[in-house]
């Protein structure tokens, strides 16, 4: 979709593999109007990034009538914290805040480092690695498959559901959802449906029982947003996760005196991470609508429309960050929208931070290099329109 001085094609594989620099155009002016698969306002930059994040009430997350929608929705029609609004998030969000809290994330600290150092130790004395599969695809579903209560043994099955069913969002609009897509999302939710009744009859020590505990106690979850609560969490914590790792371990290879500087000042982990969520982020984009025709940035946004909010461009505003284009581990401040910003502002990004530092850190204690194994090969992205992150990153590390 090439349009007047601007291309934005999230659709087409050549924009995804590098999308950043077509976002200049978009940060220069007003937010700009094109048809994707139906009226869509581009909201790139930062200042109007978070006007209409911090704006529930302008702006619903309730989604879309797409096409086939209802055919691979994973939450199966109920409400849940992320697609419902105030009042009915706020119930959401604060069930789950009680059980998912920042001291719960802290005490996981040990065990992450643990997961972390055995998915390495994997590797062993290893000239190469691929970092996806060693490493990043591994760790963030373990984490969460063990803070959900799901059985060690089914975490590769569940991997492999919530990969086949985020694919397939991000093509849903275009071609239609997957077969593999549809056969996880009926697959996940039988098997969710199935430790939910089980932890309801025999609680353990983990979120689901807490969860299930909750709302039996409160009645505030009905059967179905328990069951969509626990599907989003398992989503949402998983490849996001797995693409912070990958695509920051990818920007260390590229700015090799970047990670001479983080391999020399170990206590500039969190800067750097932060950094990686802005240069490269795991979630590229979001949606709203407006709740009636409304303006931002000087862009009259019809109600009926989509507002297409484009994290990954606010990240690079000139207006917000000096010389946006450059990736460095010391940045400071550094107000990126990676995580959301307002209501829906990631409930699990302390965890992600958490995990984000103990694989990077790991890394480069564990690697006396990083580097790119074939520097001339082209990079694979997965196949969603929202997320971005590698399906393979060979590293030669020795
Ligand atoms: C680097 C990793 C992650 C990134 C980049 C990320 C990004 C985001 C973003 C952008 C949103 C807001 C979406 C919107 O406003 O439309 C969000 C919401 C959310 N995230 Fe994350 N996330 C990450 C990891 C996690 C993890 C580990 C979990 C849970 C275990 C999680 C759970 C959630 C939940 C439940 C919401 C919905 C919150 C609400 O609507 O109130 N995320 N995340």
């Amino acid at each position: 979709m090439s349009q007047q001085g601007f291309y934005f094609n999230p659709f087409d594989p050549e924009f995804r593999a590098n999308p950043y620099p077509h976002f200049p155009p978009l940060l220069a002016g007003p937010p700009r109007q094109l048809n994707l698969f139906m009226p869509t306002t581009l909201i790139a930059r930062h200042a109007d990034v978070v006007t209409v994040l911090r704006d529930h009430q302008r702006f619903t997350v309730r989604r879309p009538e797409i096409p086939f929608r209802e055919r691979i929705d994973p939450f199966g029609g109920a409400p849940t914290i992320l697609t419902a609004d105030p009042p009915v998030h706020s119930r959401l969000r604060r069930l789950v805040s009680t059980a998912f809290t920042p001291r719960r994330v802290r005490e996981l600290k040990p065990r992450i480092h643990e997961i972390t150092d055995e998915l390495l130790n994997g590797a062993g004395d290893c000239r190469e690695i691929e970092a996806m599969a060693t490493l990043a695809n591994a760790l963030p579903v373990i984490v969460i498959a063990e803070l959900l209560g799901v059985s060690a043994a089914d975490h590769s099955q569940f991997k492999q559901w919530s990969n086949d069913l985020v694919s397939s969002f991000g093509q849903d609009m275009a071609t239609g959802p997957s077969p593999a897509g549809l056969a996880a999302k009926d697959a996940l939710r039988r098997y969710l449906s199935a430790v939910i009744a089980q932890r309801r009859a025999n609680p353990a020590e983990d979120l689901i029982s807490a969860l299930v505990a909750a709302s039996d106690e409160a009645e505030v979850l009905s059967e179905d947003e328990l069951l969509a609560f626990v599907v989003l969490l398992l989503l949402a914590g998983n490849e996001t996760t797995t693409n912070l790792i990958g695509n920051g371990l990818l920007a260390l290879c590229r700015h090799p005196d970047q990670q001479q500087r983080l391999r020399d000042s170990r206590e500039l982990i969190p800067t750097a991470i932060e950094e990686m969520l802005r240069y490269d982020p795991p979630v590229q984009m979001t949606i709203r609508m407006p709740t009636s025709t409304t303006t931002v940035g000087g862009t009259e946004i019809p109600a009926g429309t989509l507002a297409m909010v484009l994290l990954a461009a606010a990240n690079r505003d000139p207006a917000r960050f000096p010389r946006p284009d450059r990736f460095d581990v010391g940045r400071e401040p550094n107000d990126h929208v990676s995580f959301g910003e307002g209501v829906h502002f990631c409930l699990g990004a302390p965890l992600a931070r958490l995990e984000g530092a103990i694989a990077i850190g790991s890394m480069l204690e564990k690697f006396p290099r990083l580097q790119l194994a074939n520097p001339e090969a082209k990079l694979e992205y997965r196949g969603s329109m929202a997320l971005r992150g590698l399906s393979k990153l060979p590293l030669s590390v020795r």
